[in-house]
């Protein structure tokens, strides 16, 4: 990986999202979360890259700006859902930047541009490179941050115990499902499966705790 390169890619993430701070939906710390975010998706891209002989400059430039897309301000979570194609419009530009040709520019765009829902506004292949950009970003939302987050977002501590212990059900039903969901690589594939194994163990094992929190017939 050329230091050059990387260091402008990373400066073009912060300077564009750090301009986002004081939009109606963005407080400072959100902009923070989605930088940090954003770098731990491109150290997983690069991982998976390594592993499965992708380039990884290329691998992690992409993916670091996966969610670029947020220096837009949107109006609802519907409208949000848009920034995975919003963000490989400004990607393209500075990817041309770079001096990435046109093919490798398109190859990343595209996998930036379906990272949310699995569709794009342009023609384009899936590549295995191009499904990596979003393989990495749900290798990171499933991650062990995001189980706490998540708890604290429902205010898990406050709610009842019967429907904390619904809660944890449903979430392992979920689990189970996306646990099948289809990656890009065997290596994304190991270690979505990892994560997800993580978190089933955690809610499985929060949900027999719970069930112990009572008399028993
Ligand atoms: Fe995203
Ligand atoms: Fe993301």
């Amino acid at each position: 990986m050329r230091e050059e390169i990387i260091g402008k890619a990373a400066e073009f993430l912060k300077t564009e999202l750090n301009k986002t701070v004081g939009f109606t939906d963005r407080t400072p710390r959100m902009v923070e979360y989605r930088i940090e975010h954003s770098f731990r998706v491109a150290h997983i891209a690069r991982e998976i890259a390594k592993a499965e002989g992708f380039d990884e400059e290329r691998m992690y430039v992409a993916a670091l700006l996966h969610d670029i897309g947020y220096v837009k301000q949107y109006e609802s979570p519907k409208d949000s859902s848009n920034h995975g194609r919003e963000g490989a419009k400004i990607a393209r530009l500075f990817f041309k930047s770079l001096g990435y040709s046109d093919a490798e520019v398109e190859e990343m765009c595209y996998g930036i541009a379906i990272h949310v829902d699995d569709t794009s506004d342009f023609e384009g292949e899936k590549t295995p490179f191009a499904i990596t950009i979003g393989d990495a970003d749900n290798i990171d939302r499933f991650d062990v941050y995001r189980i706490y987050e998540g708890l604290e977002f429902l205010k898990f501590s406050e709610l009842p115990l019967s429907e904390q212990i619904t809660l944890a059900d449903k979430r392992i039903n979920k689990l189970k499902q996306l646990r099948e969901y289809p990656f890009g690589t065997k290596t994304g594939d190991k270690m979505w499966h990892e994560k997800v194994d993580f978190q089933l163990e955690f809610f499985n094992r929060l949900k027999n705790q719970l069930e112990k929190s009572d008399i028993e017939y």
